[in-house]
């Protein structure tokens, strides 16, 4: 029997404190992040795996996304972010699940977008799921913790077990495992943050097939 994933016990509050200004300030570049890609790719369908409290979904224009589909393993985080997008009504659908056995029909999606959750799940089952929901043309961005750096200590003993729980995956080994899915690197770049840490962040896309 797996292990339960230990962030299914962390509550939001914590979450939020330790993200937060008050805590290692990843919130906001994490939403800028999204806001870029999701400006650049205008998505018709948008995936985000591991969506939390749903940070970044500010940025979704529903008059150019018809679906905006969160899976996150954490329900009460699926719940807050019902709350704070109902203006998105039944585009955005939640579901709240492992991000790898999750179901989505093939080629759904244009952009799938999955920050910081590779690190809390094996990457190559996770990286063969999002080959599949990845339309012709789709984009997927990743958003990486570099090693480096120590921020304040986090705020509770659910989140200092996620720490240890989390294990960093090398970018290289990511760009991999997409080529195996003809799902090459488009573009990379490193973003600092506070306290010394950084994210790495890529963008993968997959071609149209010529007629
Ligand atoms: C660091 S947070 C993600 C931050 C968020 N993507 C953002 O851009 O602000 C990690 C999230 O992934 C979720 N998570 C962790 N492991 C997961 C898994 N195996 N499947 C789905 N969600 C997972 C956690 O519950 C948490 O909400």
């Amino acid at each position: 029997m797996s292990t339960p994933n230990p962030w299914t016990v962390v509550p939001a509050a914590d979450y939020e404190r330790h993200m937060g200004p008050d805590g290692v300030n990843q919130l906001a570049p994490l939403a800028q992040i999204f806001q870029e890609v999701y400006l650049a790719t205008q998505p018709d369908r948008v995936l985000l795996l591991g969506c939390a409290t749903g940070n970044g979904l500010e940025h979704v224009d529903p008059s150019v996304t018809h679906r905006i589909v969160g899976v996150d393993v954490n329900l009460q985080y699926l719940g807050i972010a019902r709350q704070r997008f109902f203006h998105l009504g039944p585009k955005l659908e939640l579901f709240c699940s492992e991000a790898s056995a999750w179901r989505g029909a093939p080629g759904s999606f244009d952009l799938v977008h999955a920050a910081l959750v590779f690190e809390y799940l094996y990457p190559e089952v996770l990286v063969r799921k999002i080959a599949e929901w990845l339309a012709d043309g789709g984009t997927c961005s990743v958003v990486l913790q570099l090693p480096g750096g120590a921020g304040p200590e986090a705020p509770s003993k659910a989140m200092r077990i996620i720490e240890k729980a989390m294990k960093l995956v090398p970018p290289d080994e990511l760009v991999r495992l997409f080529e195996t899915y003809r799902i090459p690197l488009r573009r990379q770049r490193t973003v600092p943050l506070p306290f010394g840490k950084s994210f790495w962040v890529g963008i993968f896309g997959r071609e149209v097939p010529a007629k």
